[in-house]
């Protein structure tokens, strides 16, 4: 047990005093040094529950995934600062971290690498599934369904003796990684009526993805490398991010004993949502509004000061300072845009929000900064992916964290997470007859 960080504690334990009575509660400490008080006890103990509508000041699990320090805008993986990972690693080998706690060496590298090349091509039943749903299905929906599907084609990988199958997990999270952009661009060839070329096994992760969203169908041409190492940065950078709304869904449906790929599945429903990996979508819409209403910026700053509006990527319930993953991805965006050689007119209107908000009081005093969505779709766009596919992306780059963390469920996880509610509804009532109401 670590010294505790603040002397006034003389041992690992609190006091809580309610009414008359003192209860003692366990102290535990993080090795960053993070404090809670634990209060699984409480309730037992004196009949009250805690309230944190939100989840806000709630820790949920002890974790030892990721390591973000929202005040200074730090962000690790197992340890590794975000910075000195995007700069040496790549997304497989950050993949293989996330998930097994330590860098790969040589073979375990290659070997990782092979695993998932060879399951990068679909299931014919699953590549049916994904074409049988409506045309009008959302790629967040497509991806979905799509891995529910393919959990149903490898039942293998399913078997639930007493819950959670750790012998499969190997093969399972290889087959995920792997076929989570298979089943993005099987979905977006087929909207367009067009043959997909097949992965190969010569081409990098990033490359094979890209070949089959726009390669042609005879897998014929090349992908530039600006283009799959700007993409695979978005993915790095997306690998893990603690105990986010679909991460933290992800540990809720694997704590109930479910397999990988309904736990991922529902990771990618919760997801969708504007307020969290559908931020990315919001952004670009958000600038092209701007950018077609002939405002400069300071109009919608403006409305979202009044609160009509949110400036979206900005703002974020850990980080009080600037996402590390925004400062990154902001000058990533210069390089790939100079690569590629286009020019995004709504790139200087993205640069023009920022500079105005970080000097403006409203967002200075709340701590509002850019995160990661800021920046990203700008870069996406770039490379061609059409907008509603971003979430989509975000996805495929969140799935080693979700598997990180459905590991951990299946190897530490002792109990089904239950919250618990404060009710406020109707007390007691007798049944109307219908007659009567
Ligand atoms: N624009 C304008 N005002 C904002 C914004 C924003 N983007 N974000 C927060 N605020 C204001 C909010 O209105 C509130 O003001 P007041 O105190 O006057 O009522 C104050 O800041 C605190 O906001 P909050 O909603 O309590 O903050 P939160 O921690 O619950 O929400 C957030 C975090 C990310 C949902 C929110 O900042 C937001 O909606 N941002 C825009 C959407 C976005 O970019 N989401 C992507 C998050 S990063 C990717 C991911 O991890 O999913």
């Amino acid at each position: 047990m670590p010294n505790f960080y603040y002397p006034f504690v003389m041992d690992n334990t609190a006091k809580i005093t309610i009414g008359e009575k003192t209860y003692d509660l366990n102290i535990i400490q993080g090795t960053e040094a993070e404090l809670a008080l634990d209060i699984s006890s409480l309730r037992r103990q004196s009949k009250f529950i805690t309230f944190d509508d939100g989840y806000g000041n709630t820790g949920s699990c002890e974790s030892s995934v990721t390591f973000i320090d929202g005040d200074k805008g730090i962000l690790r993986y197992r340890g590794y600062d975000i910075a000195n990972l995007a700069e040496n690693s790549n997304f497989l080998e950050t993949s293989y971290l996330v998930m097994y706690g330590e860098l790969p060496n040589s073979a375990e590298l290659e070997n990782f690498s092979d695993r998932v090349s060879n399951y990068s091509k679909l299931p014919i039943e699953v590549t049916q599934a994904i074409k049988a749903l409506p045309l009008s299905t959302h790629p967040m929906g497509v991806l979905a369904s799509g891995l529910q599907a393919l959990g149903g084609a490898y039942p293998q990988f399913c078997t639930n003796n007493r819950g959670h199958d750790l012998e499969s997990f190997d093969e399972a999270a290889a087959l995920i990684i792997s076929t989570v952009p298979t089943i993005a661009s099987t979905r977006y060839r087929n909207s367009l009526s067009e043959n997909m070329p097949s992965p190969s096994p010569s081409n990098t992760y990033c490359e094979n993805f890209l070949s089959m969203m726009f390669g042609n169908e005879d897998g014929s041409g090349e992908i530039p490398k600006s283009v799959s190492n700007a993409l695979d940065l978005i993915f790095l950078l997306h690998a893990d991010h603690e105990q986010n709304c679909s991460t933290s869904t992800c540990r809720m449906i694997a704590s109930g004993g479910a397999n990988p790929f309904a736990s991922v599945a529902g990771a990618v429903s919760a997801l969708w949502g504007p307020l969290h990996g559908g931020a990315n979508m919001a952004v670009i819409k958000m600038l092209n509004d701007i950018h077609d209403s002939g405002d400069d910026g300071s109009r919608f700053i403006e409305s979202a000061k009044q609160g009509k509006t949110r400036l979206m990527g900005f703002g974020h319930r850990v980080y009080r300072n600037y996402d590390p993953r925004a400062k990154i991805l902001k000058s990533a965006c210069d390089e790939a845009l100079e690569a590629l050689g286009v020019s995004s007119p709504i790139l200087s209107i993205a640069r023009r929000l920022e500079e105005e908000a970080l000097k403006d009081d409203y967002f200075v005093e709340r701590k509002l900064y850019p995160n990661v969505d800021f920046y990203s779709g700008i870069i996406l766009q770039a490379l061609g992916f059409p907008t509603d596919m971003f979430t989509v992306l975000f996805a495929i780059g969140r799935a080693p964290g979700w598997l990180a963390h459905w590991k951990e469920i299946a190897e530490n996880g002792k109990k089904i997470h239950r919250p618990r509610q404060i009710y406020q509804g109707s007390q007691l009532r007798s049944f109307i007859p219908i007659l009567d109401r």
